[in-house]
């Protein structure tokens, strides 16, 4: 466990830490070789990072089949604590008897090292059609997260993990903190009120704008993008990092903004991904958490405002960051600014809702996207980047 600070505690208390002092590292490392293997897909893997650095804090493992139906059925861990999705670790059935019960086994990358072992306290074929339906809303596999999930073994393995060796990365390497890195850096410019900022997509004006009014009631801005893996039509994470870049550069004011990868994979369970999210930003060390339209959501799985409704169904015993709640955000012609039904007086000719969606087609077919949804910085790598992907 790492020390805690000033800062907003961890979610449970304490920011849960599981690599070893380097003695203790050596000894499993040895013991490791020769224990049966399983390699992790990109999903395990990243969560693997979130939950060994602390970003899933109080998890510390892959979770048992308690847990599991606490989580699926009640969204909460058995400690009462705000838990809505679970996070597994799935293997096919056809290789679920090289991992035995109360064993213990080494995880490794698709690159054969050794990252992590884990010993199995649960192992279990789990009710998959009742986790969709209670996670996702929907069983219906053309829904990513659904997708995901089956195309994961059936059989669960639950348990706690101790990570011997970093997992490797070659990206974003100034732009990878962990939780008690973010906590050392908010100490540092001394923010004590932190709002964090999920997205899976680049900054965009209404993104801009949301953004910019919760700053104007803290001390700092956490833009923290999910890099893990999303799907296929999502911009790349290269790319959506040249544009937070750039625009950090010239539209944000420096000292009041952090940015730093969230490396989870995107889940797109909209409301009860949006606390997960919110979780791991407390972990991080923030305060206030936003939530716009349809947060994480995907297609019309989900009504517009039901990732805000879901945190009236938790107390602050029981979650202690607060949600910042944004009515969907647009381009005001009549007042020339970004805008919601909230503060404008226009009526809805006068107002340019541009999609992620649209973007995306208009990228595809050699369009840039004009400056009311775009600065023109970003517009400029999106089209690049499209014309050098067609090239
Ligand atoms: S998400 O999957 O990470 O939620 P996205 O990157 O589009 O997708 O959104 C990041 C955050 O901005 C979410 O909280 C989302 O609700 C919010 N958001 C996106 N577009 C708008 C908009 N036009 N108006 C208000 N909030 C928005």
């Amino acid at each position: 466990m790492l020390s805690t600070n000033n800062l907003i505690t961890a979610h449970g208390g304490e920011l849960i830490d599981c690599r070893l002092h380097e003695q203790e590292r050596l000894n499993i490392l040895e013991k490791a070789q020769h224990l049966p293997c399983l390699t992790l897909s990109a999903r395990n893997i990243a969560d693997l990072e979130c939950i060994t650095t602390g970003v899933y804090s109080p998890l510390t493992g892959f979770v048992d089949e308690n847990e599991y139906y606490s989580i699926v059925k009640d969204m909460r861990l058995d400690s009462g604590l705000a838990w809505t999705i679970p996070v597994t670790l799935q293997v096919p059935e056809s290789i679920a008897s090289l991992y035995q019960l109360d064993s213990e086994i080494a995880l490794t990358h698709p690159n054969g090292e050794i990252l992590a072992v884990m010993t199995i306290t649960s192992k279990f074929k789990p009710d998959r059609e009742l986790e969709a339906e209670k996670v996702y809303l929907t069983t219906d596999d053309a829904h990513p997260g659904v997708k995901a999930m089956y195309a994961e073994g059936e059989v669960y393995l639950g348990g706690p993990v101790k990570l011997i060796n970093p997992i490797p990365y070659n990206d974003f390497l100034q732009h990878r903190l962990t939780p008690e890195e973010t906590r050392r850096e908010f100490e540092k410019k001394s923010w004590n009120r932190i709002v964090a900022f999920q997205t899976r997509n680049p900054i965009h004006r209404a993104h801009e704008y949301i953004t910019k009014i919760a700053l104007e009631l803290v001390d700092g801005l956490f833009i923290n993008p999910l890099v893990g893996m999303t799907k296929s039509d999502d911009i790349p994470a290269s790319v959506r990092m040249q544009c937070y870049l750039a625009l950090m550069d010239k539209y944000y004011p420096q000292n009041r903004v952090l940015l730093s990868v969230f490396p989870a994979a995107m889940r797109y369970a909209g409301p009860r991904e949006a606390i997960m999210h919110a979780i791991a930003r407390q972990n991080y060390g923030c305060t206030h958490f936003i939530v716009g339209r349809d947060h994480a959501g995907v297609a019309s799985y989900y009504g517009t405002y039901d990732a805000q409704h879901i945190f009236d169904e938790f107390t602050s015993q029981e979650l202690a960051i607060a949600p910042l709640k944004f009515d969907h955000a647009f381009y005001c012609t009549r007042t020339q600014s970004m805008a919601t039904a909230k503060t404008s007086p226009s009526s809805p000719s006068e107002r340019i809702h541009l999609s992620g969606t649209k973007v995306r087609e208009m990228l595809k077919n050699g369009q840039t996207p004009p400056p009311e949804f775009s600065r023109p910085e970003v517009a400029e790598i999106l089209v690049d980047s499209m014309s050098l992907a067609n090239a």
